[in-house]
């Protein structure tokens, strides 16, 4: 795809469109900040909205109510079937475990604050060990090389192995656990359009290499429910939801499992990826952070904002007739989030291209969106990031972009390059 040069050439979903996603937002910033996708609504008859600017997207995440998830309306439509949801087609078990563990804003806020934020969350810096002891065994691997492949070697394994180790898993299963992470993110990599639908061919092939997903945890369930170690699926068996005064079942353990392995991975791999990237590129940065780690984690900040790893979702709907800038979106459309637009929009950031590790407040981005939805695992990710950028500055002496990078991006919504040579210097 060529870069866009008038809003008649922006759109941010055609194949190759990745290669000059800063360029479209550009142009819909000047011209079109809400930009219609026709007939592409939440209701029948409807259109859809591309929000780019800061302060829509702030407003609409702040107001779940309001602007209702697509996720908790899809739910609701699914239990209307009265068939339990594990056993419709194509629901998987993350969406089942939304059904009964969290079908509403005041239960989504309690399965956060109880579930999840004892290990992803406010309770994510009981893994720094874990986490440090995983980073430097992974640099082991090829500090005496003079160049690596610092995806494969580095960036992806890390998660990997963190969220691994985090649930309970062997590492021996990575391989496997991999393969399953891999679709349960396809929508996201060849999913059509603002919504990254799948075919029904395509979501065939998918449930088909999630075979054995579902048994492989409830296994793990059931050893943990009678030898509980210190992981987050024990914990997950033991722990009673006080929200709903009861424990969990298997197939809701096995929910929250799917959303940490499917909202886990990719997600810090480019966030690293396009760290060591901004590093390569950005003259004198490395010797700052070298000489002051007290700047790591504006560094991951402000790296996240300029290249959100998530760039857009099309997570929420209009309860009722909107204005955004002018444009009136009426009720019952669908509102295609930019996050990574928003992250650089010149209205709510002073020079927004740049990277500025004084920026105040540094966490001000929409990266991980905000308000009572936002992303779960964040303070896991931010804490994987400052971490490893913390040992490799340790270690290595410099990196630079290797001969050889292609730095084709990967289809799809996230941002992040498919390969990354680095020529490294050990640190004497
Ligand atoms: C740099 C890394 C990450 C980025 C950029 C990211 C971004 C996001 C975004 C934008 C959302 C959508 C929120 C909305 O629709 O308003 C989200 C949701 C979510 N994220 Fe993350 N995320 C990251 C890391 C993680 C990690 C490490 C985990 C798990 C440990 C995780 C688990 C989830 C889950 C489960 C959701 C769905 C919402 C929910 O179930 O409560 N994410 N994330």
């Amino acid at each position: 795809m060529k870069c866009p040069q008038h809003l008649n050439d922006v759109d941010l979903f055609a194949p190759g469109a990745q290669e000059h996603w800063f360029d479209a937002y550009d142009i819909l910033h000047e011209h079109a900040p809400v930009h219609r996708i026709p007939g592409e609504g939440y209701l029948p008859g409807s259109d859809g909205f591309i929000l780019s600017r800061f302060e829509d997207i702030e407003k609409v995440v702040k107001n779940p109510e309001r602007f209702p998830p697509t996720l908790t309306l899809g739910v609701q439509v699914l239990k209307q079937a009265n068939i339990p949801l594990e056993e419709q087609k194509h629901v998987n078990a993350m969406v089942a475990s939304i059904a009964t563990l969290r079908p509403n804003m005041t239960l989504w806020r309690s399965h956060k604050q109880e579930l999840t934020d004892p290990w992803v969350g406010t309770g994510a810096g009981r893994h720094k060990d874990m986490i440090r002891r995983f980073v430097h065994q992974l640099i082991d691997n090829w500090i005496d090389k003079t160049e690596v492949e610092f995806i494969s070697e580095f960036a992806r394994p890390l998660p990997q192995m963190v969220m691994a180790t985090m649930l309970g898993f062997p590492l021996e299963d990575i391989a496997q656990l991999a393969k399953w992470g891999a679709a349960q993110v396809m929508p996201f990599v060849y999913g059509k359009g603002h919504r990254n639908e799948l075919s029904e061919e395509q979501l065939q092939a998918q449930f088909k290499e999630l075979d054995g997903f579902k048994e492989y945890v409830q296994e793990r369930v059931e050893e943990k429910r009678a030898h509980p170690g210190d992981d987050m699926i024990s914990f997950l068996t033991q722990v009673t939801y006080k929200a709903l005064g009861r424990k969990l079942t298997d197939i809701e353990i096995n929910g929250v499992v799917y959303a940490m392995v499917i909202g886990g991975l990719e997600t810090t791999q480019y966030a690293i990826e396009e760290e060591a990237q901004l590093l390569c590129e950005t003259d004198g940065l490395w010797q700052v952070l070298k000489a002051d780690r007290s700047k790591l984690r504006a560094f991951t900040e402000e790296s996240m904002r300029l290249r959100s790893p998530t760039q857009g979702l099309s997570t929420r709907t209009t309860s009722q007739d909107e204005v955004f800038q002018g444009v009136k979106v009426p009720k019952g459309s669908m509102l295609h989030l930019r996050w990574g637009a928003a992250n650089r929009d010149p209205t709510a950031f002073e020079c927004p291209k740049e990277i500025n590790l004084n920026r105040q407040p540094i966490t001000r981005h929409l990266t991980f969106s905000a308000g009572p939805r936002t992303c779960p695992g964040n303070s896991l990710s931010r804490l994987e990031q400052t971490i490893a950028w913390d040992c490799l500055l340790d270690r290595l002496a410099r990196i630079e972009y290797a001969p050889g990078n292609t730095f084709e991006h990967q289809p799809g919504i996230m941002f992040g390059t498919l390969e990354l040579k680095l020529k490294i210097e050990k640190a004497t």
